[in-house]
Parts: structure tokens; sequence; C-alpha cells
């Protein structure tokens, strides 16, 4: 079994967090998301893996390298500009070979990851295996319709007027019988090769089709209060081996629930930090300041006198504020400070597409 994770797209709804990055590479519990990805491959028995890059990389050759870390061997393909996830299928051809694969979206994050899809594919009966979860609006994703035995019997992408709750996961197993449904394939509405274009015409040629509905939680990473949830949910699903303590926690300091402290790290006398909370290296949490449940600090942050919660704060980033920040997306390198001087008043310095609730 192969895997190709997903790491293309340009991550509009999330600007200006991906201005200058990869969405794939955004924090979640200060790791970027594509590692957990990787992850779940690897925890499926995948060993050899292909990262589609579309035209934003940032750093992710960098980081990944090899896959040796990780325990995968990797390598990069690169999409150019993304024209569906079919597409992407199309581009690593040579690499998949005539072997199964695991297609992973790298902004999807799964509880459970992908060895339930395994799981369904060892019965033998399947020339591609789907996930699905049931969602409130399911608007916004592929939607599976099946009947009383778990049959499908529709699938569409981002129906008007969906069939069922069922959201298609972004997570897929295939045999290569994929691959000629894929060649002969054409360019939907909005100008892509759609997957789930492919899974239909594969299913009304094969019908071994099989889909799996999902326990435990799934997110989709579109959006940036998607995000925030996210990283509540991984906050909330780790052991306490994740939160370990490696810089210095004062003794007056006020620690509850499960806290992780990078090295170089402080907790000031009169400082509160209530878990689940992860600070990176070198971060700073001050007298007076109280970082709630749900957040995530990157390294080299400095929080005095604000109350921080469920929020994500990346690399580096100054809070000296005596206000509550809460469901907040702060990017690395910035600075909230309080205005002395007058006229009084809120002073911002703020990018393309930023957003701001006061
Ligand atoms: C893609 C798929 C969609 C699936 C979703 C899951 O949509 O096309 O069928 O439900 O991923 O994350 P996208 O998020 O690329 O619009």
């Amino acid at each position: 079994m192969k895997g190709l994770l997903l790491a293309g797209g340009h991550g509009t709804r999330l600007r200006p967090l991906t201005f200058r990055g990869n969405k794939h590479m955004l924090p979640i519990a200060n790791r970027p998301l594509l590692f957990y990805g990787l992850d779940h491959l690897k925890e499926a028995g995948v060993s050899e893996v292909a990262i589609i890059l579309g035209p934003i990389k940032e750093d992710i050759e960098e980081q990944i390298g090899d896959g040796s870390r990780f325990g995968v061997k990797v390598r990069y393909i690169t999409q150019g500009d993304p024209k569906g996830l079919a597409h992407a299928v199309l581009c690593a051809r040579d690499f998949l070979g005539e072997d199964d694969f695991l297609m992973y979206l790298g902004d999807n994050l799964l509880e459970h990851g992908a060895a339930p899809y395994l799981k369904r594919f060892a019965r033998g009966d399947a020339s591609a295996v789907v996930g699905a979860v049931k969602v409130r609006d399911p608007r916004h994703y592929g939607v599976v319709e099946l009947d009383g035995d778990g049959n499908i019997l529709s699938i569409e992408e981002k129906p008007a007027a969906p069939k069922s709750h069922l959201a298609l996961i972004g997570v897929y197993l295939f045999t290569p019988e994929i691959h000629a449904v894929i060649e002969r394939q054409k360019p939907s509405k909005r100008g892509e090769l759609e997957i789930t274009d492919a899974i239909w015409t594969l299913q009304e040629r094969t019908h071994r089709v099989r889909a799996i509905q999902l326990e435990g939680w799934w997110k989709d990473t579109g959006q940036p209060s998607d995000l925030i949830e996210a990283n509540e949910r991984v906050l909330a699903s780790r052991a306490a081996e994740f939160f370990q303590v490696k810089g210095e926690i004062d003794p007056h300091a006020n620690v509850s629930g499960h806290v992780g402290l990078g090295e170089g790290g402080g907790i000031a006398a009169g400082a509160t930090v209530r878990g689940p909370v992860i600070l990176g290296k070198n971060v700073r949490i001050e007298a007076g300041a109280y970082i709630g449940p749900y957040t995530s600090v990157g390294d080299g942050s400095v929080i005095r006198r604000a109350e921080v919660d469920r929020s994500i704060l990346m690399e580096h980033v100054t809070i000296d504020v005596p206000f509550r920040i809460v469901d907040s997306i702060v990017g690395r390198g910035t600075t909230i400070s309080e205005r002395t001087q007058l006229p009084k008043g809120h002073s911002f310095i703020l990018g393309d597409s930023s957003q701001v609730v006061l």
C-alpha cells in the first residue's frame, strides 16, 4: 500500500494566514497540520508516501525531508497549479504504479486516522473504500447517499440539495482501477478533475466502491474557525505524555490540567495556566497572565497581563494588554500591546484580509 498526501491548494478561505505560507503547515497543537496526515499514513502501515505540492510549497520539503523522522519514505511531486484532486492522482501515476494506495488530503484531521479503511479493504470485495461522517450542513462537501445495507446509491460533489447528511471525508483507499477512470475524465463545471466524479464513475462500472461511516471526530480545516476547533480537539484527545514540561514552572504559578512547556520556557509566579494547553520553546507566561484551555502558544512567545482562551498563537507573538482574547488565531511575529499615548483609542497595523472583532 502506497500513500498520497496532498499539500497543494491555495487556502484562500484561510487568508490572511495563508498569504505567506502553505495552509498545510499551519500549527495545530504546535505541530504542522501535515504531520498528522503523515502519522496516520504510517500508522496505517504505509511505508512509501508521495507528497503532492502545489504553487505554495513553503518549507514542506525542508521540514519533512526524506520522511525518516516519521518512519516513512517520502518523495515530492509538483502538481503545479492544482487542477483538482483527481489531477493529483494523475500527476502521481508513475509513483503509484500498480499498487493500491491511500490518498489523504493534508487539510483533513481524523481522530482515528486511516486504519478503519484498511480494515474494510481487507474483506477483499472493494475497488475503493471511502469514508463518510454525518454533518449538519453537507453542502460544502462531497455527499454520499447509502441504502439500509450501506450500499452507495449516489455520490455528488458539493450539491445544492444534498440527498443525505453524510459528508465524504478527504481520505480514500483506491486500487489501481481508478487510473483508467481518471485518464478519461473531463473537468467539472469549476474546471477541476473531481475525485468525487471519479469515484462515482468507478462505482457505476464496478459496483465495488465501499463506504464506511467513521466514528470519532473529523475536521476539514477550510476556515479559521475550523483550525481553532481542530486545535481544541487535538489538545483534548492527547495523552498525558504529549504534555511534557521541559521549561520552568514557578512553584507560585497556578497550573492545572495537562500543560506542556518547551525547553527554555517559563511560567512565572502569579501566572495561571489551565490545561489542556501546549506552550512551545522559550515561551514566557508572566505574572498576572492567564492561559485557558485549548490554547497553543508557539516558540518564543511572551504573554503579559492578558487572558488568552481557546486560541492558537503562532511563534514569536507578544501580547501585553489587560484584555481577554478568545477564539483567536494570531500569526507569527505579531505584537498586541496597549497604547499609552494620547489620543486614546485602538491602533492597528493589519495585513490584507485581516479580521478584527472588538
Ligand atoms: C474535498 C472533496 C470533497 C470532500 C472534502 C473533504 O473538497 O472534493 O468531496 O468532502 O475535500 O475535506 P475541498 O475541501 O477540496 O473543497
